[in-house]
């Protein structure tokens, strides 16, 4: 995947709405407009070598001057969490990069959007887009409680295409009630939980109806290939070989001059995208759709794996 800008930005507002959950308006610190971007794009906030975070843009796209994101202290996270609550408040400046789209909307007859907790965040844009175009859609927003919802207040001018579920309330989503239209597509986010049960689910509808963005790694069976395999690179005809043990990305990084921009390291953020020339792809990321996996034309080589002897990357 292309490099996509970077960039100081500051922090022009914070509020934080509910417990937990920072949310951060951004401008650029050299005043310049921020690149265009669509609903479902992520930017990289980048507060050090180890510590690069993505958040979905929950803001007005037609908004150049402006970014928003919201951030959910994580209980157990990695630390990205922790450390913007501590950091990021008004006036600060970190490194910014993005955007980046991996969960863009589609043209569809209706949308049926699924948000779990902070999941709402890539979906909230995609709302104005459907309503400004006039396309039947609704929203279930789903959490533990009320307290826990950041955006409440923001969505209650939908009135009742917004079904709120607290779970605290006993007002839990059956996600077994969702059966898409022809014609109606799907757009959720939030824990793997939910988005398991929906990615089940969504074997009985039409393909291409069940799009998702997951802040999390799903699970992952076995590697096809319990051994090393062999990686060409097709523009300098350098050939790698990668052990179980090490991911194609490390082996790329340490071993050849290529320059694979990344980010997530576990499959969920997209940035490590690369075309696929030759081989069979074992996909183990978290972003693309069974079809897309299923085309083997490109792969997330943080993650992903060779189901054959030998892959060649368009790198
Ligand atoms: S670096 Fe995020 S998917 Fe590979």
């Amino acid at each position: 995947m292309d490099a996509a800008p970077e960039f100081d930005v500051v922090v022009r507002r914070r509020t934080d709405p509910v417990d937990r959950v920072a949310v951060l308006e951004l401008v650029r610190a050299d005043g310049l407009p921020f690149p265009a971007w669509e609903p479902g794009a992520h930017l990289d906030l980048l507060a050090g070598d180890d510590l690069v975070r993505q958040y979905s843009l929950c803001g007005d796209p037609a908004d150049a001057g402006t970014w928003r994101i919201a951030v959910l202290r994580e209980q157990d996270g990695r630390g990205g969490s922790a450390w913007a609550h501590e950091h990021l408040v008004d006036g600060a400046v970190v490194r910014a990069r993005g955007p980046w789209n991996h969960f863009a909307m589609a043209d569809a007859r209706a949308y049926r959007f699924i948000a779990g907790g902070i999941g709402i965040t890539p979906l909230l844009p995609m709302l104005a887009v459907a309503e400004a175009s006039g396309t039947p859609w609704s929203l279930d927003y789903c959490g533990r409680s009320r307290a826990t919802m950041a955006f409440l207040d923001e969505l209650a001018r939908f009135g009742d295409r917004v079904r709120v579920h607290a779970s605290d309330a006993g007002t839990r989503m059956d996600l077994g009630t969702v059966a898409p239209a022809p014609g109606e597509l799907v757009f959720a986010c939030g824990p793997h939980g939910l988005l398991d049960e929906l990615d089940a689910r969504a074997a009985a509808w039409a393909p291409g109806t069940l799009h998702v963005e997951r802040f999390e790694a799903r699970e992952q069976g076995e590697p096809v290939l319990h051994e090393s395999f062999e990686v060409e690179l097709a523009a300098s005809g350098v050939t790698v070989t990668v052990p179980p043990d090490r991911s194609i990305l490390d082996v790329i990084e340490e071993e050849t001059d290529a320059f694979v921009i990344s980010s997530c390291r576990e499959g969920t953020c997209g940035t490590c995208e690369t075309p696929v020339l030759e081989g069979e792809v074992d996909h183990r990321d978290s972003i693309l759709t069974p079809e897309e996996q299923e085309a083997n034309d490109r792969m997330m080589i943080c993650c992903s794996r060779s189901a054959c002897p030998k892959l060649v990357l368009d790198l």
